[in-house]
């Protein structure tokens, strides 16, 4: 019986510790994983942009994510909106929130400006 009440209220806080940690990620300001960024800026868009530090351009057709950064136009908002728009010759990703975030913080650090 004793055993049981224990596993009761085990549950109980647990429920309550998922609950609240649940809260807390939904409130907290997440911080953008730049590394996380990075990986998922050369495995999704390293086939047309050049999407390190001061790459130059190999192509011709796709800018480099630093020329993007550096672009007076280029903010966190354009960014995002950038992703969540079906580009005409890129494939659309659908990018969680999160990834968007990394993604977008790893090219707004590529710039200096
Ligand atoms: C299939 C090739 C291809 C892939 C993959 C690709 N891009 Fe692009 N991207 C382009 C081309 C080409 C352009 C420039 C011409 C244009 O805007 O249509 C471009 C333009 C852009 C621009 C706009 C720059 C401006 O002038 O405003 C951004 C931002 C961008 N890409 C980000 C990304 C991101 C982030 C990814 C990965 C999630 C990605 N691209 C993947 C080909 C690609």
């Amino acid at each position: 019986m004793r055993l049981a009440r224990t596993c009761f209220m085990a549950t109980g806080l647990f429920l309550a510790l998922g609950w609240a940690s649940t809260r807390a990620a939904d409130l907290a300001v997440r911080t953008p994983d730049l590394a996380d960024g990075k990986a998922i800026a050369e495995k999704w868009c390293g086939h047309c942009h050049m999407t390190g530090p001061g790459e130059k351009r190999a192509g011709d057709a796709a800018p480099t994510f630093t020329a993007i950064a550096r672009m007076p136009s280029t903010t966190e908002m354009s960014l995002r909106a950038f992703l969540q728009t079906p580009h005409v010759r890129m494939p659309d990703y659908h990018l969680t929130r999160d990834e968007s975030a990394d993604l977008v913080a790893y090219i707004l650090s590529l710039s200096d400006k």
